[in-house]
């Protein structure tokens, strides 16, 4: 099944549901930014049930949530009716954001690794899109999930019992038949994997965090800082190259 359609299924939608708690790097991340909130305009892309919107839209001037997902952004409504006066939400596409203005946006945001759910040629466009419509001087914060993590996806942990020891095998069959070894990935920058989430419905990008940091360069954005997902504290560059091992990373940069 596409990627777009496994966002838009029941099962998805529901699995987010209750969720609404920022994840340790956003709160750090909110940290470094809330001074420079007030007054910008923010755009919030994959929304899905709107987590993220309940922490940020207060804090900013004008906040719009986008999602390409009818079922999410639908939910998101209906769960939450009364929308705060500042706050507008869209059923829109990353790759192609033709209703926004270039340079209209002070902070965007691309939540809990909403972007790896592209191919690497659409996450470029969505790159380059998501540039056009920052403010130079603004803000962009992602997370992406981290190739050096890959052979942690496939490890079977011990001693909680039969029935997970064995869900665990099938696991680790099924991401073997679905991937190959974990050893392919090794010498790769980044790869299209199906890491098991979500019942094994989707295809994750994943990249290690030097090649993304190359990507982000490259495109011309600047100060890149990247945030762990474990501790929510910033990771030392060092450790970027080879040693980190956390499953996905947060990354803060700003608009050329
Ligand atoms: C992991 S969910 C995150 C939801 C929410 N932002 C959060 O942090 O809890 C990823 C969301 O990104 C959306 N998404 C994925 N690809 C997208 C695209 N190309 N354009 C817009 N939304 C996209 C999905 O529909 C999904 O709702």
């Amino acid at each position: 099944m596409p990627n777009k359609d496994s966002w838009d299924s029941l099962y998805t939608v529901k699995s987010y549901e209750g969720d609404y708690e920022l994840q340790k790097p956003e709160i750090t991340i909110l940290e470094i930014l809330k001074d420079t909130l007030k007054g910008c305009r923010m755009l919030d892309i994959g929304i899905g049930l709107g987590r993220t919107t309940h922490h940020f839209a207060p804090l900013v001037k004008e906040y719009i949530g986008m999602d390409y997902s009818f079922r999410m952004i639908n939910t998101y409504q209906k769960t939450f009716p009364d929308t705060p006066k500042n706050v507008s939400i869209r059923l829109g596409d990353v790759r192609l954001m033709q209703e926004f203005q270039s340079n209209s946006f002070d902070v965007v945001l691309f939540s809990f690794n909403g972007i790896d759910y592209i191919s690497q040629e659409d996450r470029l466009l969505a790159l380059e899109e998501i540039k056009r419509v920052g403010r130079k001087g603004g803000h962009f914060i992602f997370s992406t999930h981290n190739l050096q993590y890959v052979d942690n996806l496939y490890s079977i942990k011990f001693g909680n019992g039969l029935k997970y020891f064995l869900y665990q095998c099938y696991r680790y069959l099924r991401l073997f038949y679905e991937n190959g070894g974990p050893g392919k990935y090794r010498n790769k920058d980044f790869a299209f994997l199906n890491d098991g989430a979500h019942h094994f419905q989707f295809q994750t990008f994943y990249i290690k965090p030097l090649a993304q940091i190359a990507q982000l360069q490259n495109l011309g954005f600047k100060n890149i800082r990247l945030f762990s997902v474990k501790t929510g504290d910033e990771i030392e560059k060092s450790q970027s190259n080879g040693a980190n091992k956390d499953s996905w990373i947060y990354y803060l940069c700003e608009f050329p």
